[in-house]
């Protein structure tokens, strides 16, 4: 079995993320962790603001205090450290042993002392876990289940940790048909490539996807131009479709690109699904082409564990 090479990380991240994690990396997935390792090194305050922003907008509280906030699949674990400086009491969970290393590496940094934060490695597969950590006001699963490789079982086993009258975010990967037949394949075509390679291959997907929107923006705009209209509303209209969450552009880009497993879900089939366990949408957010529809549901009927 090949060892997958050490990133170089700086400072403390390299003393938290041992030689031993490494060696137990699952080669069939995506590593995760090791891309937030790499993107705690770029995390500062303006970032950790717009994430507690974005949390805010979402949930729509400004006050998190007395909250129990669950992060499913924490991966960098920015959101459970937004969530925990607004006041909440935080679980954060991953599969990923790199994941929790970073997580637990915030904990550490921001909140040392916090006796309200729990980080945990676990899986959304593992209902007896899930059950085990008890009920939560807010469970955030953003970009989980469709890495999980069995996305509508692990979300099965997330509901019932939502008490009534709880919120769940969700953000799933958009079902774009053939197109995202063609996302498949190109991140089955990265986990085939050598290391070496993945950075190139990744630079190629986000140059072509990105020249591919330009072409379309600008000739919305020359159509909006010889019909008299402002031809900068579709340039507007593409930088308000790039909402930030605090991360960073080209990290974002190595998940998108690289993470693997992958499933994709139409936005119908994930409503549906809540609804007969008895959740209610409250906001929704659709993606702008390859990307993740965002839901908020509560929780109206209590679900039988
Ligand atoms: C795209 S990242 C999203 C991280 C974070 N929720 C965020 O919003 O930035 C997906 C995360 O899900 C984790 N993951 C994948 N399968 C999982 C599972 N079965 N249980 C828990 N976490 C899982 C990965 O390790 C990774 O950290």
């Amino acid at each position: 079995m090949i060892k997958p090479r050490r990133p170089h990380f700086e400072g403390s991240i390299k003393n938290i993320i041992d030689e031993k994690v490494f060696a137990m990396s699952n080669k069939d997935r995506f590593e995760f962790g090791e891309n937030w390792a790499r993107f705690l090194s770029t995390l500062d305050d303006k970032r950790i603001d717009v994430a507690k922003q974005s949390l805010q907008a979402l949930i729509q509280v400004d006050d998190f205090k007395h909250l129990r906030f669950l992060d499913a699949g924490s991966g960098s674990g920015l959101f459970s450290l937004a969530a925990r400086q607004l006041g909440a009491d935080v679980t954060s969970f991953d599969l990923d042993q790199n994941s929790v290393a970073c997580t637990r590496l915030l904990k550490e940094r921001y909140c040392p002392d916090s006796t309200a934060w729990n980080v945990l490695e676990g899986s959304l597969a593992d209902r007896k876990f899930l059950i085990s950590l008890g009920h939560f006001d807010v469970v955030y699963c953003w970009g989980v289940v469709h890495h999980t490789g069995d996305m509508w079982n692990c979300l099965e086993n997330l509901l019932p940790v939502v008490k009534p009258g709880g919120r769940i975010v969700l953000a799933i990967y958009n079902d774009e048909a053939y197109v995202s037949k063609i996302w498949e394949g190109v991140k089955r075509i990265y986990q085939k490539l050598p290391e070496i390679i993945r950075p190139i291959y990744v630079g190629g997907v986000g140059a072509v996807a990105f020249f591919k929107r330009l072409i379309v923006t600008v000739m919305a705009s020359c159509l909006r131009l010889i019909t008299l209209k402002n031809p900068l509303v579709p340039f507007f209209n593409w930088a308000s479709e790039t909402k930030s969450r605090g991360m960073n552009g080209w990290y974002d880009l190595v998940d998108w690109v690289g993470g693997w497993p992958f499933e994709v879900a139409k936005p119908e089939a994930v409503f549906r699904f809540m609804r007969d366990r008895g959740f209610t949408l409250q906001d929704f957010s659709t993606s702008a082409g390859h990307g993740c529809n965002e839901f908020v549901f509560i929780r109206t009927v209590p679900v039988d564990v």
